[in-house]
C-alpha cells in the first residue's frame, strides 16, 4: 500500500506559518492540521480561519484535518468549507459517527475515524463501510512532541485485519526515524510527523530519511 507523510504544523512556528509550509511541501503528501478546543483535550490550538488561509495560499495541498474537539457533529461542516480535503474526528467525542461520516462522504470529502489509545478497535468494526481513514492515536491527544506507546502497535494489526488493503490507517504521535518502521510494518499507511520535522534545523533532510527508512 502506498505510504504517506502527513506533516503535523502543531509545532510549527505560527508567526511564521506560510513559509514553514511553503519550505516543506513538495516533499510531503499531506498537511496534518491539529484542532483542539481545550475541551475534548487540554490544549487549545487554531480554528477554520487558520485552514482557510492555508486553502487560499496553498490550492493544491492535501489538508488532512484532525478535530480534537467535543461535537464535531456541530462543526464538522465548518472545516469542510474552510478548505478540508480529509476530515477525522474522535469517536470518543459523540455518538452520532456513522451519521457525521456518511455526512462528510456525501459532500465529496474523505472521512475518517480517530481513536484514542485507550478505545478498543472494535469499535470501527459498524463503520467500516463509511470511513477512508482511521487514525490510531499512539500517544494521547493534545501536544506534539509526546513518546509514542509501543502497545499501540498490536492495535494497528488488528485494525489492518479488519480494514483490509483499501482503508488508509494513520498513525499519529511520536513519529520519527526510530518508530516509523514498526508502525508501517504493523500495518499503518499513512505517518503523521510533527516536532521529528518542525523541531530540526534541516527539515527536508528528515523527510528524505523517513522516506529512506519507509521505502526500504
Ligand atoms: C497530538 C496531535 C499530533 C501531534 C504529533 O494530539 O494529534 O498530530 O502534532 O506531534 P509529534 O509528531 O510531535 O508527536
Ligand atoms: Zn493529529
Amino acid at each position: 500500500m502506498k505510504y504517506k507523510i502527513s506533516a503535523s504544523i502543531l509545532n510549527a512556528n505560527f508567526l511564521r506559518l506560510g513559509q514553514e509550509i511553503s519550505e516543506i511541501k513538495d516533499y510531503i503528501d499531506e498537511i496534518h492540521l491539529d484542532i483542539m478546543d481545550g475541551h475534548y483535550v487540554d490544549n487549545i490550538s487554531f480554528g477554520p480561519d487558520i485552514i482557510s488561509l492555508i486553502r487560499k495560499e496553498f490550492s493544491d495541498i492535501t489538508l488532512d484535518t484532525h478535530l480534537m474537539i467535543c461535537n464535531p457533529d456541530k462543526y464538522w461542516h465548518t472545516f469542510i468549507e474552510a478548505g478540508a480535503d480529509i476530515l477525522v474526528f474522535h469517536k470518543e467525542a459523540t455518538q452520532k459517527a456513522y451519521h457525521i461520516l456518511e455526512k462528510i462522504k456525501k459532500s465529496g470529502k474523505l472521512a475518517g475515524i480517530s481513536l484514542n489509545p485507550a478505545t478498543d478497535i472494535n469499535q470501527i468494526e459498524p463503520l467500516v463501510d463509511v470511513i477512508d481513514r482511521v487514525l490510531i492515536m499512539t500517544v494521547e491527544p493534545g501536544f506534539g512532541g509526546q513518546s509514542f506507546i509501543k502497545p499501540m502497535l498490536k492495535k494497528i494489526e488488528k485494525a489492518r485485519k479488519i480494514l483490509g488493503d483499501n482503508i488508509d490507517i494513520e498513525v499519529d504521535g511520536g513519529i520519527n526515524n526510530n518508530t516509523v518502521k514498526d508502525a508501517q510494518k504493523a500495518g499503518a499507511n499513512t505517518f503523521v510527523v510533527g516536532s521529528h520535522i518542525f523541531k530540526s534545523s534541516d527539515k527536508i533532510a528528515e523527510i528524505e530519511k523517513l522516506r529512506e527508512i519507509l521505502e526500504h
